[in-house]
């Protein structure tokens, strides 16, 4: 297994310049199965001098970067700040003043809650040219590791992604107001406050039975789905011993969970078989 410790420094000297001067990549991870990242992903990951990586992004992914690479972990989960974001972002740039291949690794897509903007915006106000290589989202592969399509014309028309996590001092989980009951949602980083969001949504039309699905760690061998409902749902994540990272997909399309996973485990075992 890669050595991961923080700074784990092999031989960041003799990194060869990029051609046309600093280039930073940020690049998507996926949700943790390797076998998601793109060739692009890829091609930066065996390129990179430096990586700077999120926490969420897996041991596997991390075993892809080269030896002589330079990583650094700058990981962030929900009230656990590794390195503060003025921190991380003066790395990235100081990194890439020095003329080295950065890869700025971050779990599922840099654009989707991932604070990618903030770090392109932060490059962009000191020169540096940033590419974006985009990555499965979490939903995404959780919806497509779980059986739980996001869209189906029996059910949802249409799908929200949101985030449970509310900024400091702020009280307000603002967009449960404008939800229409019959379309999928996917809630980011709302484990701790999922009772809370179950309560805001039931008292906002949302029925009492409708289906949730608890996604922990999806695609990646911990991964874990819990079922059940809006009403039910504070009480089943209570006992269930599900851990970061979840996600909450809540709607009709559910209940497709049943008759789906099954196809897909199957399809998972017959692979194997044939390998
Ligand atoms: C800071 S957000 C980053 C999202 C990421 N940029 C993406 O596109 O997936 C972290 C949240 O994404 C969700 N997440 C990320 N990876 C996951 C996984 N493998 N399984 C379930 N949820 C995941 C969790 O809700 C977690 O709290």
């Amino acid at each position: 297994m890669r050595n991961t410790n923080n700074a784990c420094t092999v031989e960041a000297a003799g990194a060869s310049q990029p051609e046309n001067g600093p280039l930073v990549s940020l690049v998507g991870a996926g949700p943790g199965d390797p076998e998601l990242l793109t060739l692009r992903a890829l091609r930066r990951l065996r390129e990179a001098d430096v990586v700077l990586y999120d926490l969420l992004v897996s041991q596997e992914i991390l075993d892809l970067i080269p030896e002589r690479c330079e990583c650094i972990c700058v990981g962030k989960r929900a009230n656990r700040h590794m390195l503060p974001q003025e921190e991380t972002n003066r790395m990235i740039v100081n990194k890439a003043r020095m003329g080295l291949r950065v890869v700025r690794l971050k779990g599922g897509d840099p654009f989707m809650f991932g604070r990618g903007g903030e770090e392109m915006q932060e490059l962009a106000s000191e020169g540096i040219p940033c590419e974006v290589v985009p990555g499965v989202t979490a939903a995404m592969g959780a919806a497509s590791s779980t059986g739980i399509p996001l869209t189906h014309r029996d059910h949802a028309q249409m799908v929200s992604f949101v985030t449970g996590h509310r900024k400091k001092d702020c009280d307000d989980l603002e967009w449960v107001r404008h939800l229409n009951p019959a379309s999928t949602l996917v809630v980011y980083m709302g484990l701790g406050e999922a009772p809370r969001i179950a309560a805001e949504l039931m008292a906002h039309g949302h029925a009492a039975d409708t289906p949730v699905a608890a996604v922990a760690s999806a695609t990646t061998p911990q991964q874990e789905v819990l079922t059940t409902t809006l009403g039910a749902l504070a009480e089943a994540l209570q006992g269930s011993g599900l851990v970061s990272p979840v996600l909450l997909i809540i709607g009709s399309v559910v209940t497709l969970h049943a008759d789906l996973y099954p196809l897909i485990e199957q399809a998972k075992r017959g692979m194997v078989e044939a390998a």
